[in-house]
């Protein structure tokens, strides 16, 4: 049995609504039960939270080291391509962590070609929309059996 944190960062509360043609037309909230689902019937536990503010992730990451979470699934967002602050608490508590993505970053704007998350991730899934959560879900599984 593993804990998992799902992290969301800054204006993906919005989903559903904000740019479907790039992200979709499912909200956060039916991402965050589908995953909690899959994670129960795996055996698991998957805590969310969502914040647009960047002091609140960084507590959000400090609080996940005192809970024992075995490793976070973070879409950081926008902060994905500006964050030390995220980067630092994430190697901070040591905890191992996935970079997930909606859209295809690597295929958009330059300045979404740097990620300030990828070099110490596990690994990166990005441009799989939904399906991306769960393919993270599914590599955090086999990552932690190893
Ligand atoms: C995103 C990609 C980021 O570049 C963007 O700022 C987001 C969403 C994604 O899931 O595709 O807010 O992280």
């Amino acid at each position: 049995m593993s804990h998992f944190l799902l992290l969301n960062g800054p204006n993906l509360s919005l989903l559903g609504q904000r740019e479907p043609e790039l992200y979709g037309s499912t909200t956060l909230d039916d991402i965050e039960t589908r995953l909690g689902t899959l994670a129960t019937e795996r055996g698991h536990t998957l805590a969310c939270f969502q914040s647009d503010a960047e002091h609140e992730l960084v507590k959000r990451i400090h609080a996940a080291g005192d809970e024992h979470i075995d490793l976070i699934l973070f879409n950081p967002a926008a902060f994905t391509h500006t964050s030390v602050v995220l980067r630092d608490a994430l190697l901070a508590v040591g905890i191992p962590f996935i970079e997930v993505h909606l859209s295809n970053v690597a295929a958009r704007e330059d300045f979404r070609q740097r990620s300030f998350f990828a070099d110490i991730a596990v690994g990166t899934i990005t441009g799989f929309g939904v399906t991306s959560y769960e393919l993270a879900l599914t590599a955090a599984e086999r990552h932690l059996a190893k």
